[in-house]
């Protein structure tokens, strides 16, 4: 009897622990910094979606997400996605999907480029804004990234950030090896927009990014004011009924 309900207690306890865990933060150098996302920012959300659709979809699938589904949730009228978004050969209905096919994706870029549906959700907000600001140009002129070493994936948005070199720094480990580790960045060239442009850019993106992980929460969210609304007037309603019932017998 007493190890059954300590089994459950220890279910109960773990679900508690993973509901409220959030995202893992990969360990690596880069820009960490916290970001607050507010996918409730429909302008911000839709110059995410501008960038995600001119920039990211060439290589990366989004195929859990409708177009339409951004009309409802972006605040846009069927002609609006129609004109800003929809591929010419698409239609309302369709999913994100890409348009290079996974074999020529995997033929220029042997890694395929994984679909990024519910990365917002895998990786979290802080961890895509360093890793999208993270991108620099090592000794051989070659893209990489702090935060993802040795990707395959190019700076989508050098013109805009411009170029940036990483130094790194020796660090010995308890062991006494030494190891090199992230410093900091310095610029080579400037881009078209400042740093705080820049960054401006990324918040939009990674809040698309974060809201399509999860587009329900928009609805959800609202619905949610009514619900506790709905809760406070009932339990008024019942403390008064509670109220009139004991008035005679006290
Ligand atoms: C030229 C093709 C290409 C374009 C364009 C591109 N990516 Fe990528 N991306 C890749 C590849 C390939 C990878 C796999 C990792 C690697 O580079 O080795 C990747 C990886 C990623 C990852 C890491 C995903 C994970 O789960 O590890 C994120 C996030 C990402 N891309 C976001 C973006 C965003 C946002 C854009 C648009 C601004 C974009 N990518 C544009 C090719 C591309």
């Amino acid at each position: 009897m007493m190890s059954s309900v300590k089994i459950k207690t220890n279910i109960v306890i773990v679900a508690l622990l993973l509901l409220f865990s959030v995202p893992a933060q990969a360990a690596g150098g880069g820009d960490f910094k916290q970001v607050n996302i507010n996918v409730h920012d429909k302008s911000a959300l839709q110059r995410g979606a501008v960038l995600f659709v001119n920039n990211c979809l060439s290589c990366h699938a989004a195929s859990y997400m409708r177009y339409s589904r951004l009309g409802e949730d972006l605040g846009l009228s069927e002609d609006q996605v129609r004109e800003t978004f929809l591929p010419a050969n698409a239609k309302i209905g369709d999913t994100m999907t890409v348009s290079m096919t996974a074999e020529e994706a995997t033929a220029w870029f042997g890694n395929k480029a994984p679909d990024l549906s519910v990365v917002g959700r895998s990786k979290g907000a802080n961890w895509l804004n360093a890793y999208l600001t993270s991108f620099y140009q090592d000794e051989n002129g070659e893209w990489n990234n702090t935060v993802f070493p040795d990707l395959v994936m190019p700076h989508v948005f050098w013109e805009q950030q411009g170029i940036q070199k990483a130094i790194f720094k020796d660090e010995e480990d308890a062991h006494g090896y030494t190891h090199k580790v992230f410093s900091h960045f310095e610029t080579v060239s400037e881009g078209s927009q400042s740093a705080e442009e820049y960054q401006r850019t990324i918040h939009d993106l990674v809040t698309y990014l974060i809201y399509m992980g999860e587009p329900a929460r928009i609805q959800r969210e609202s619905m949610g004011i009514w619900v506790l609304l709905f809760l406070a007037m009932f339990t008024l309603v019942a403390y008064m009924l509670k109220v009139e019932y004991w008035k005679d017998i006290h």
